[in-house]
């Protein structure tokens, strides 16, 4: 574990070379954090691809079911009253 890691209380907050990230945003979206030369795609039940904002590094996919713009986040959380402060359990 990093010494990073090892302030963060076991949990790692920063970038991994090679390695996508969900960041499960407090009271918001889940982020998906892709390292550069890494595409995402986001399908829909049919098949069919959303189109994503070009050269973005990170996307907000909506957990809250307000957004109006789903699966992706639009804010809404906000004004929804969303809550939830989920965590990972910690590695012993
Ligand atoms: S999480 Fe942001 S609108 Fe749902």
């Amino acid at each position: 574990m990093s010494e990073h890691e090892q302030a963060a209380g076991g949990r790692s907050s920063h970038a991994v070379p090679g390695c996508a990230t969900i960041r499960c945003r407090q009271d918001g979206p889940l982020v998906v954090e892709l390292p550069e030369g890494i595409r995402l795609r986001v399908i829909d039940p049919l098949g069919a691809e959303f189109r994503l904002p070009d050269g973005k590094p990170a996307v907000a996919l909506c957990r809250c079911g307000a957004s109006g713009s789903k699966p992706f986040c639009d804010g809404s959380h906000r004004a929804s009253g969303f809550r939830d402060a989920s965590a990972a359990p910690r590695q012993g």
